[in-house]
């Protein structure tokens, strides 16, 4: 996934892989930073990697149970070749920490998200056979000064802040990624500058909470409106928002700014407000819906995306039916649906986990077809529009069709002539299904 690097001193290769967030993903072209600078190389070939790390997520109990299944792989790979270093890095590695040691006899290194500078030291000791562990939480690391090492391309992701302070019952973030801190506004904004020389055309601001940034007098409404000064060819889009910190001064920069993107992801997690409480989402069903009502006066056209959690301990059918209501009166561009998974430390572990797996798989799947109505109906009516789209490149099933993206997060598959990625361009949408639009060069 790394470009190659000449003049390595170490000779080592590093292979990384990446689950989870895109917190996750920025976090992985951070380590890459950090490891290219010591002159360690990358391949993307796990049997010709002297290091072998994998960047992983705690989210839910089946992202786990992926991990460990691609540990197995690790591990033959390790029985092969003995000498490679084996690091678990990332929100699991903060969550199970030294069991991985003892358990996973195959692992050498667990760094947790906040202790990537101890990479580089931490892989020369475990090529020495000494087995490593680093997984403090800090008040203050944003890997600020880290230039992360990037694939080209047309989209990067800019990390602004770190941690959740929130504590939804249900979340285990808060544990895994520690307090929330933000980075200096002035080095944000430079890196953008920078990305925008490079000839990236998309940038997305992370973080778990990302509304929530704050840097002295400057929030986070500040930020976009700064970053998207800095070339108005370049788009500008965030990731994620929580209801509680959607400011009417981030409303505003998003309606008055054209080059922020009018998408919001805006997870409600429930219909209910009993099991909103229960959750410490920290608002209500109505407060939401007038959230919503306000971002969509201010922001026309704007785009609504949701996450939701199917199944939470106690949910009733009832409380199910008020989500499958909620979701028909918001009409989501898109959702995506969980399945409730108990996280160990959390509040609602405590609570148990009630509601049998069939009824979670089968209240997601209501939601689902739900959602795929609404989203079907809603790109049916794109049909016949025009739309300038940035051009990203080929397309997953074909190489004479391209994708591009519209500034609601839509995709758009169109027939590929000469069109660049990176370049805006106009199309005509012909068709759409819930997922997809296709259109034709206008
Ligand atoms: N910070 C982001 C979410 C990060 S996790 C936010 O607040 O929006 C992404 C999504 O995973 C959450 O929105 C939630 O829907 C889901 N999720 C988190 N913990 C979960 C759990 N224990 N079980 C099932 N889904 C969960
Ligand atoms: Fe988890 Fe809630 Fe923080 Fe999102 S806001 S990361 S769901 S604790
Ligand atoms: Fe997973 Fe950690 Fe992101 S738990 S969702 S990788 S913050």
């Amino acid at each position: 996934m790394y470009p190659k690097m000449a003049n390595c001193k170490t000779n080592r290769r590093v292979y990384v892989e990446t689950y989870g967030c895109q917190m996750n993903l920025a976090d992985s072209e951070l380590v890459g930073g950090i490891l290219a600078k010591e002159g360690y190389a990358f391949t993307s070939d796990l049997e010709t990697a002297d290091v072998a790390l994998i960047n992983t997520c705690a989210i839910r109990d089946n992202a786990e149970r992926r991990i460990h299944g691609r540990l197995g792989l690790f591990n033959a790979q390790k029985r092969r070749n003995p000498d490679l270093v084996v690091g678990i890095l990332g929100c699991m590695a903060e969550r199970l920490r030294e069991k991985f040691l003892d358990q996973e006899n195959l692992v050498d290194i667990v760094v947790g998200p906040d202790e990537y500078r101890k990479l580089p030291s931490l892989i020369e000791h475990a090529a020495g056979g000494e087995k490593g562990i680093a997984v403090r939480l800090s008040r203050v690391e944003t890997y600020d000064d880290i230039e992360p090492l990037r694939t080209e391309g047309v989209s990067a992701w800019v990390s602004v802040m770190r941690g959740c302070d929130k504590f939804c019952t249900f979340c285990v973030v808060p544990f895994t990624r520690g307090r929330e801190r933000s980075r200096p506004f002035s080095t944000v904004v430079e890196e953008v500058r920078s990305l925008a020389e490079q000839g990236f055309k998309d940038v997305t601001l992370l973080g778990q909470n990302v509304n929530s940034y704050a840097d002295g007098d400057h929030d986070f409404a500040d930020l976009m409106r700064a970053v998207a000064d800095v070339d108005r060819q370049l788009r500008i889009r965030f990731t994620t928002s929580h209801p509680q910190d959607m400011s009417d001064r981030l409303i505003e920069a998003i309606s008055t700014t054209d080059n922020i993107c009018k998408y919001i992801h805006l997870p409600v997690q429930s219909g209910s407000d009993r099991i909103l409480t229960l959750m410490n989402r920290t608002y209500s069903v109505d407060g939401y819906l007038a959230l919503v009502e306000k971002i969509r006066s201010a922001i026309p056209g704007v785009s609504l995306t949701t996450d939701t959690i199917s199944g939470f301990p106690g949910e009733t059918d009832e409380d199910h039916r008020l989500t499958l209501a909620l979701m028909k009166a918001v009409k989501y561009d898109g959702a995506y649906t969980f399945k409730y998974s108990p996280r160990e430390r959390t509040r609602a572990w405590e609570m148990g986990d009630i509601v049998a797996d069939e009824l979670k798989t089968a209240r997601v799947g209501e939601i689902l077809a739900l959602q795929r109505d609404l989203s079907r109906e809603i790109n049916q009516q794109f049909v016949g529009r025009s739309e300038r789209i940035l051009v990203e490149g080929p397309s997953k099933k074909s190489a004479q069709e391209y994708t591009g993206r519209t500034d609601t997060n839509r995709t758009v598959v169109f027939p590929h002539v000469q069109e660049q990625p990176g370049e805006y361009i106009t199309v005509k949408i012909a068709r759409a299904n819930s997922a997809t639009l296709f259109g034709i060069r206008a």
